[in-house]
């Protein structure tokens, strides 16, 4: 690297998109480009193969991030402690991984002297929206280059660019869909799917097998601790192996496949199909858990919390005021939520069977209709005369006035 020149981090995927990115980059600005990519889970390539792309592309350094286990417990566990579905379907797949990569990009971005991020999103989508977001609240004094939105990177032009400068990226296996994978699910669009007319083909499910397929459930235990996952089956475990084990057992019942138009936030309504076998096992097991430990009136004001929650991450705001008082009340309202939850997993669903926590609020001899009932009626009927009495004098002057 030379000590004049400008720097670029740029997050790169090891797609055609950011490969090409840092050669335009490059002659456009004349900076030096530096790749950071990470990893999220997504699988598929080596991770070593991509940082040497980018080597090859003309990045003057490249690094590789293994952030599965920060992006499991600080990421993915916050969003399971607000039970966060977007449009009360979607877990946030994408919404969640791009806090942790801006993250990231703004720490090598310091540690090398870089002035400027760079992404490869398009102007269409949430995620230009997040990173940029994302970049103002973490380091408002890095300008940030979005050369596929706003410098004409087409999709033509990068096959052209990265065929006359002969870079190493394979432009002829274009999947027809566009996807996005991490550790919490997966997100497929484009293709046969923008006709929402279209019912999804098998082949867009990669996390998933199909729910239609005979086989035998599979019965699981989920222990929690103040409403972080801690145990499966009675073994202890960290939130990046409890999300693994469940995406694989639950992805192989067909758990968790969702297909759904959305609203974003740059106001296009857009078609997704989406699985998350292990995100929705454990939202369910999670909502489970609360009911039995969380008192009524907290869990109701939660609800609307977690609903707020959700939008704040999906809109890009995971660094704001508001996303972090919530954090406070949902850390405050997740104490007691403690004890294991019974799940069967089976045809394309996770549900609950049974559930056991030190810290209930289930109390057996206030529920009970069978001898032990503590329980005193007589209490009733005062109360319910009461809890009536406002409703009844309105009706009563309703009556008189009409
Ligand atoms: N619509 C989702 C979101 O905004 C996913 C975005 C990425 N999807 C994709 N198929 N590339 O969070």
């Amino acid at each position: 690297m030379s000590a004049e020149k400008d720097r670029v981090v740029l997050a790169y995927s090891g797609g055609l998109d950011t490969s090409v990115a840092i050669g335009w980059i490059a002659e456009q600005t004349g900076s030096e480009v530096i790749a950071v990519a990470i990893d999220v889970g997504q699988g598929g390539e080596d991770m070593d193969d991509i940082r040497k792309r980018a080597l090859a592309c003309g990045a003057v350094d490249s690094e590789v991030v293994d952030a599965r286990a920060e992006f499991a417990a600080d990421y993915c566990v916050p969003a399971l402690t607000a039970n966060a579905l977007y449009m009360d379907r979607y877990p946030l797949v994408s919404a969640l991984s791009r806090p942790l990569i801006v993250d990231h990009l703004v720490r090598v971005a310091r540690e090398k002297g870089a002035s400027m991020l760079s992404h490869g999103c398009t102007g269409k989508g949430n995620d230009q929206v997040r990173f940029e977001a994302g970049i103002a609240a973490l380091a408002p004094d890095i300008k940030v280059l979005a050369p596929v939105r706003d410098s004409g990177m087409t999709r033509d032009k990068a096959i052209a660019f990265a065929a006359g400068k002969g870079l190493p990226i394979d432009v002829t296996s274009k999947s027809p869909y566009s996807i996005d994978q991490n550790l919490w699910g997966r997100a497929v669009e484009t293709g046969h799917l923008e006709d929402i007319w279209n019912g999804p083909w098998e082949d867009v499910y990669d996390y998933t097998a199909d729910p239609a397929q005979p086989r035998e459930p599979d019965e699981l235990v989920i222990g929690f601790t103040d409403g972080v996952p801690t145990a499966v089956d009675g073994t202890p475990k960290t939130p990046l192996e409890i999300i693994t084990e469940l995406n694989e057992r639950a992805g192989a019942q067909g758990v968790g496949r969702l297909d759904m138009v959305e609203d974003r936030l740059v106001g296009i309504k857009s078609r997704e199909v989406y699985e998350a076998p292990g995100a929705i096992a454990l939202i369910t097991a999670h909502q489970e858990m609360e009911s039995v430990c969380v008192e009524r009136d907290l869990a109701r004001f939660k609800r609307q919390a977690e609903q707020r929650w959700a939008e704040l991450v999906y809109d890009g705001l995971w660094f704001s005021p508001l996303k972090r008082a919530l954090d406070a009340f949902i850390a405050d309202a997740s104490q007691h939520v403690t004890g294991d939850i019974r799940l069967r997993l089976h045809g394309g669903r996770a549900v609950v069977t049974g559930r056991r926590s030190p810290a209930s609020l289930y109390d057996y001899e206030l529920a009970t209709y069978d001898t032990g009932d503590t329980f005193d009626q007589a209490m009733s009927k005062g109360f319910v005369e009461l809890w009536g009495l406002p409703s009844k004098i309105a009706a009563i002057r309703d009556r008189r006035a009409s």
